[in-house]
């Protein structure tokens, strides 16, 4: 048995660090670049602060920052269609998950040939793509670290996932100040993204002994510091936790995989436009006590290491706990239901039967450790929608 880990060549970390961003692109060689970002970012004025940096280090720089939403074909081709016309060499992400898939799709298509779609699924890219710096702004995703892009798809509004080594960004720039202007919705939403993503990681199917160890470390880092930053969000401990954990959360599930509640956000958010990490939220504490009886001793472990167990209970009790601390902390974060979310009882339910056939056949159901049946699936959404 062997397994490869694929992780970013350089990672820089530390208050301030986003201001070594135009000595990274110059080791590239870089004359013109492309900076990708979003119209918060544009606005805020951290789009010029970055472009200042790489300006005065003799850079032209183009600026993209057309990404207004979750990731689409058409946020990409727009993209792209800039990079060639200004014949940009490298790229610079300034977002979050969104700016920075968005920039890693670019980055590939403008070295191959073809359609999105082409180089969504598995391993379909052949060469690498330019050089992508990337300075996440949420702490979430952990797109920085991963091999691993959603682009929703502009025609079918599906959401397809592209899993590639050229997905893997060149150089990732922590700076937990580009996540202080996160407001509390966002910073809870995508907390327990990063939070799904590491404990999908350690029950994963595909789990092994290093992301083991990252996904521990970023449920430990997560669980310690996102009430504070949900209560306090100046607090620049927290935050620089919160970066940390959902980088290391994101290196564990890029190299093992995510899990059901992966797999039903996508559909969930697709059709209702729910946010990426609010749609996971909704759906852990569910999908987890579906899933305990898979792997009873790694989510007990996971509940001991959140605090809410201690190692002389059996892991039926702490699995319990588990669930327990999962409701209790969307409550005390405000995460809204599918209902409370504005999501009409009878929308909801005629959309169950296609959203579960999606969850059903998304690649990440298969390395849950229940694999579910439609039937359950269905039922999970059932008792999601008012909880
Ligand atoms: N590539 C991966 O490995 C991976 C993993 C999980 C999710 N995703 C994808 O990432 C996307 C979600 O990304 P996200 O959760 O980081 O949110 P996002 O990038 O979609 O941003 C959400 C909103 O928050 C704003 N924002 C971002 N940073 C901010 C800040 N510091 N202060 C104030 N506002 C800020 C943005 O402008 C935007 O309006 C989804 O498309 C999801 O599918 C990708
Ligand atoms: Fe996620």
């Amino acid at each position: 048995m062997h397994y490869q880990l694929e992780i970013p060549p350089r990672v820089i970390i530390g208050t301030d660090a986003r201001t070594s961003v135009a000595q990274e692109a110059m080791n590239f060689g870089w004359s013109r670049v492309l900076v990708v970002s979003d119209p918060f970012h544009e606005a805020s004025g951290r789009t010029s602060e970055i472009n200042e940096l790489l300006s005065k280090a003799g850079l032209e720089v183009s600026v993209y920052s057309g990404v207004t939403g979750e990731p689409d074909t058409e946020m990409v081709t727009r993209g792209l269609k800039q990079f060639k016309a200004d014949k940009c060499e490298g790229i610079v992400a300034l977002g979050g998950g969104s700016v920075i898939d968005t920039a890693k799709t670019i980055s590939v298509l403008a070295v191959n040939d073809g359609t999105v779609q082409q180089y969504m699924g598995t391993d379909t890219v052949t060469k690498p793509g330019v050089g992508v710096i990337a300075l996440p702004t949420t702490s979430g995703t952990g797109s920085e670290a991963t091999r691993v892009v959603v682009i929703g798809d502009s025609q079918s509004s599906l959401k397809m996932s592209g899993r590639s080594k050229a997905y893997v960004p060149s150089v990732a720039i922590l700076d937990y100040k580009l996540t202080m202007s996160m407001p509390k919705p966002l910073t809870a939403a995508s907390g327990i993204d990063a939070l799904t993503h590491a404990i999908e990681a350690y029950v994963s199917r595909q789990a092994n002994d290093f992301t083991d160890l990252l996904a521990l470390s970023a449920v430990r880092l997560i669980r310690n510091s996102i009430e504070h930053v949900w209560h306090d969000g100046s607090d620049e401990d927290a935050r620089q936790d919160m970066l940390m954990g959902s980088f290391q959360a994101g290196i564990a599930f890029s190299n093992s995989s995510v899990g059901l509640v992966h797999s039903m956000s996508e559909p969930l958010g697709a059709c209702f436009h729910v946010p990426h990490g609010l749609s996971n939220a909704m759906l852990l504490p569910a999908v987890t006590k579906f899933s305990v009886a898979g792997a009873p001793s790694r989510y007990a472990e996971i509940a001991r290491c959140m605090d809410l167990a201690n190692s002389s209970m059996a892991d039926e009790e702490c699995c319990q706990l588990l669930i327990d601390g999962l409701q209790q902390l969307n409550r005390e974060l405000e995460i809204p239901s599918p209902k409370s979310f504005g999501i009409g009882k009878a929308l909801y339910e005629e959309h169950i039967e296609k959203m579960a056939g999606d969850a059903a056949a998304a690649g990440s159901t298969g390395n849950n450790p229940v694999i579910p049946t439609i039937d359950q699936i269905n039922e999970i959404y059932r008792s999601t929608y008012d909880t």
